[in-house]
């Protein structure tokens, strides 16, 4: 079981919060950092929290959510020690952790639905970093 951060903007909100409630009943340990309605809101501050919280280790993994993932993912990318995948299926995710090691990957509510978006997370949580060659490519990303 991990540490698994999710942050959203008011766009993410309902599959943030989704996937909140399903992580918890899983067994994970989830740190929601917001928001808490689809009152409107700025993915920046919402990304930021997200990246810090994985660059300060208080998060194993951490998921973002915003409308399309675009805004958000560049939010949490800007946080040092973070690589933020966006994806939009379960094999991108798949990769994203295998080649990239990420940390994080964003999802888009208005671009995948539901069920797409738990292959996603179900990736993201149970593959392995594929090391090897991928080593030193991921360490010159900073
Ligand atoms: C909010 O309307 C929308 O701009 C945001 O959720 C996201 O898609 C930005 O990249």
């Amino acid at each position: 079981m991990l540490t698994i951060a999710l942050a959203s903007d008011h766009a993410g909100y309902a599959l943030k919060a989704q996937l909140v409630d399903e992580l918890r009943a899983a067994g994970h340990t989830v740190l929601d950092l917001g928001p808490d309605s689809e009152a409107s809101v700025d993915y920046p501050d919402f990304g930021r929290a997200l990246g810090e919280a994985v660059a300060q280790g208080r998060a194993e993994r951490g998921i973002a959510v915003c409308g399309t993932g675009i805004g958000i993912s560049i939010a949490v990318n800007r946080i040092a020690g973070v690589r933020c995948a966006l994806v939009t299926s379960g094999l991108m995710a798949r990769f994203a952790r295998d080649h990239n090691d990420a940390n994080c990957i964003a999802l888009g509510s208005r671009i995948i639905g539901v069920e797409t978006a738990r292959d996603c997370v179900a990736e993201f949580l149970s593959t392995p970093f594929g090391g090897g060659r991928h080593t030193g490519r991921v360490a010159k990303l900073g």
